[in-house]
């Protein structure tokens, strides 16, 4: 209960603004006096009428309105507050606070206010994953402001991923949490006792990590590189593979909080940091075994290691001698790993990557369907800037439903993270559906 407690909520201009009236309603239910603040963006989404209503008491917005009595209650009010709210909080307000911008009724009265500022965020997923709005949403985390996280699910823009708005009954529980563990403990997380004293940026920025955790708990299988399938103990078969966007995948996949375990065929590149294990393998045959035996201890594979296809028949233990004739060596097929855990595949995500020459659209459709892929990425590999061995590429995601997006030209990093943006959201939707 939130008997004998003030509460200042903070409305911003997003389209969650209209679940802050019933935030408002339900943390006055629990006994809050509760007065509500909003930007000049906010009440074009909800009228200050309704919030007025909600909380009995007089919607402040405009900082140079008359008559200007509120002025001097908005800093009393801020005063005996016991908590503010900012619900939703939009990558706008997060930057101006983190940055110290004051120009408004609600960050001049954070600004002044020595209660805990909680902060509730709402937007789109792109905005969310922005680096700089992470970066400053650590910076506040850094300096004691509690935050409300969002959660996964479909937003107002048609999107589908993390930035929505936290469930209402989760935001007011989390107040009633924050609340009671200030009257058990008052100095736990009052800003000027949890602020940690920065001296200067490298502390600031050792203490942040921009990169969102949106893959935290899920275990991703990635495949990486050529295979070498043996001809002698001298020769063998093998393509242009480097794993760099194998282990772009891998690094990527870590930096958002997976645990990566990368199967990688010969490459000269390094271990990418973060990743919970690397299997080092030489052939097909190997990277075949080494993927059935991790497969069950994973949430998700993403296939980018280019397998061959067909191995020398007969392997000789002994260098082939050459003579004055031509040399016939038989080939035979090596076993699809994705065709594999496509007919295993359950309720895993399979991602597949299509190295083509021609026709890449249709061939890439054609691997989705035998391999029972989630979706793919194929990739035009004569094209200058894509495919093997280069920092950069060019693909274009196919899904199991038709819905094509072609990428321009991007570092393999970038390309990276499209496509496990795309893993998270269908992790997101098979939440949502279990
Ligand atoms: O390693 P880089 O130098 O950075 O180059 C990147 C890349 C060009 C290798 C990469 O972007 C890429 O396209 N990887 C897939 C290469 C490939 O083998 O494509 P494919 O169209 O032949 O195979 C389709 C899918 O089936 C792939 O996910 C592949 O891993 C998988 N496969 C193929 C054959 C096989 N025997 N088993 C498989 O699992």
């Amino acid at each position: 209960m939130l008997h004998n407690k003030t509460i200042i909520v903070g409305v911003t201009g997003g389209i969650a603004a209209y679940k802050a009236c019933d935030v408002v309603s339900k943390l006055r239910k629990q006994g809050a006096s509760v007065h509500v603040i909003m930007t000049e963006a906010a009440c074009k989404f909800v009228a200050p009428l309704t919030f007025q209503t909600l909380s009995n008491h007089f919607v402040i917005s405009d900082m140079f309105a008359e008559p200007k009595t509120w002025e001097i209650e908005h800093i009393s009010l801020a005063k005996k507050a016991d908590l503010m709210l900012i619900v939703p909080a939009t990558a706008n307000v997060i930057g101006k606070i983190a940055s110290g911008i004051a120009d408004d009724m609600l960050t001049t009265t954070v600004m002044a206010s020595r209660a805990p500022v909680m902060i509730a965020p709402a937007m789109n997923t792109g905005m969310y994953r922005n680096p700089i709005v992470q970066e400053n949403i650590q910076k506040l985390k850094t300096l004691g402001y509690p935050f409300i996280e969002p959660v996964c699910g479909m937003l107002a823009c048609g999107d589908e991923g993390d930035g929505k708005l936290a469930d209402v009954d989760t935001i007011v529980e989390s107040v009633e949490a924050f609340l009671a563990e200030q009257k058990q403990n008052p100095h736990s997380q009052m800003k000027e006792t949890a602020f940690p004293k920065i001296t200067d940026q490298e502390t600031l920025s050792s203490t942040s990590n921009t990169v969102p955790q949106d893959l935290k708990g899920k275990k991703i299988l990635v495949t990486a590189g050529p295979t070498r399938e043996p001809i002698d103990p001298v020769r063998y078969i093998t393509n242009r593979s480097s794993g760099k966007m194998g282990y772009a995948v891998a690094a990527q996949a870590a930096k958002r909080g997976a645990e990566v375990t990368l199967i990688s065929g010969p490459t000269v590149l390094d271990t990418p940091a973060g990743i919970r294990s690397i299997v080092r393998v030489e052939t097909a045959a190997q990277m075949y075994q080494a993927v059935m035996d991790a497969f069950p201890d994973h949430d998700a594979v993403i296939q980018s290691a280019a397998v061959a296809d067909y191995k020398p028949k007969q392997y000789s233990d002994s260098k082939l001698k050459k003579s004055d004739s031509d040399l016939y060596i038989e080939l035979e097929r090596t076993q699809d790993i994705a065709y594999q855990l496509g007919k295993m595949k359950g309720n895993k995500i399979l991602v597949g990557f299509a190295a083509e020459t021609d026709k890449v659209t249709e061939h890439a459709v054609q691997k989705i369907r035998k391999k029972n892929f989630d979706f793919i990425a194929a990739n035009d590999v004569t094209k200058a800037g894509a495919g093997f061995g280069i920092d950069t590429n060019i693909i274009t995601i196919i899904d199991a439903q038709g819905n094509m997006h072609a990428y321009p030209q991007l570092l393999k990093t970038e390309a990276a993270d499209i496509i496990l943006d795309e893993v998270a959201a269908l992790f997101c939707r098979k939440e949502q559906k279990p």
